[in-house]
């Protein structure tokens, strides 16, 4: 930035703070929807890290999230999604744009034969546990994925062979202040990414089943829930997986991790899960984003030197220089985006 712009970008940024909460406050009395002060990713995430938030917005059904969606775009103020907060590591700073949790935005599953219909704010384990009792089979491998149904979609969550992207009849997208209906085959269903892209906010979808005995669905469930307890850290504060495996390399990660003898490696309150290697959870009070992303940075680190492999993050990291676009400093790499976060 030149200097002459530092020196004028005090009171701009002073005007601008100002006029953007007003638009926030106007965005929430038109679409009706709760917005909230003082609240930090250290209680919205399941890492238990990260700063503050200078706007959260709580809309309660799809329609309104539709309606904050678009009149944020169009009053031009940044904003992000956050599911269930359980694949965010968001840095310790004070984060200066909206917040948009679809965690409320959940009604009930609606079954219908070999369909289920569902909010993107409803719970994933639930959903695979009310499908198992409907006989409903292709989602009980992701049982013990503890993100929301809308993160779930925006990241094609997977586990035990199974991704949510293969059953998605349709998602509804909100675009443009409205609801659009994208057909599951439009999307493109990556290993954990798809091509839902920034400004676009996943509102729910509709899955279809196979029907299965509900006795043989709930034993391949239990199945898969007794391989996670036993391979993965449960109760601990964690996003899950930290990074992805390399494509197409048939490579655990989290086995490799393990090879090199980092479990249990810590830099302050931020451990390599003792259980699984490609875990990072935090630990204590005083933990910080910060820690996890050290130990993280050291372990690409390593790896890039003993197996010349980049290790890509598979958690989201949510940079707190993502401000708001008018007040023109808006990066590149850290863009406001519409899909969710938070999620498995
Ligand atoms: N292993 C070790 N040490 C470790 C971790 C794993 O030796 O610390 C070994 C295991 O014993 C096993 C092999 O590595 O022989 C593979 O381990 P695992 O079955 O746990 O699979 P993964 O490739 O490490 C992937 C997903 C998980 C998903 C499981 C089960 C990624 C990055 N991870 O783990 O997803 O639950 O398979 O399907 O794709 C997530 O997405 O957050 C996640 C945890």
């Amino acid at each position: 930035m030149a200097p002459c712009h530092l020196e004028m970008s005090e009171p701009q940024n002073i005007a601008g703070a100002a006029g953007r909460d007003a638009q926030v406050e106007e965005v929430a009395r038109r679409c009706g929807v709760r917005a909230e002060r003082g609240r930090r990713f250290a209680e919205l995430t399941s890492l238990r890290v990260g700063g503050a938030i200078d706007w959260l917005m709580l809309p309660e059904t799809e329609e309104e999230a539709a309606c904050v969606a678009g009149a944020l775009e169009e009053s031009g103020v940044a904003w992000r999604v956050l599911g269930a907060g359980s694949n965010v590591l968001a840095d310790d700073r004070e984060h200066r744009y909206v917040v948009l949790s679809m965690r409320e935005v959940k009604g009930g599953a609606r079954f219908e034969g070999e369909r289920v219909t569902v909010s993107a704010g409803f719970s994933l384990p639930r959903l695979c546990v009310e499908a198992a009792r409907q006989g409903l089979a292709g989602i009980e491998g992701l049982g013990g994925i503890p993100g929301t149904v809308g993160g779930a979609l925006w990241m094609n969550a997977g586990a035990y062979g199974q991704e949510i992207g293969q059953v998605v009849e349709t998602v509804r997208v909100a675009r443009g202040g409205g609801v659009v209906e994208v057909p599951g085959g439009e999307v493109r269903w990556d290993y954990r990414h798809t091509s839902f892209k920034e400004g676009e906010l996943l509102l729910g979808c509709t899955l279809r089943l196979r029907p299965d005995d509900p006795e043989q669905i709930k034993a391949r469930m239990e199945e898969a829930k007794q391989k996670r307890f036993a391979t993965q850290p449960h109760g601990a504060r964690s996003a899950g997986c930290f990074f992805k495996n390399p494509p197409g390399s048939g490579i655990s990660t989290g086995r490799m991790i393990d090879e090199m003898g980092m479990k249990g490696e810590r830099r302050g309150g931020a451990v390599v899960s003792p259980v699984h290697a490609n875990f990072i959870v935090t630990e204590g009070e005083g933990a910080r984003a910060e820690d996890a992303l050290r130990l993280a940075e050291e372990i690409r680190e390593r790896f890039r030197r003993e197996h010349g492999i980049e290790l890509e993050y598979e958690v989201e990291l949510w940079g707190a220089d993502r401000e708001y676009k008018d007040e023109g400093a808006a990066s590149s790499n850290e863009p406001a985006r519409g899909g969710e976060g938070g999620e498995k």
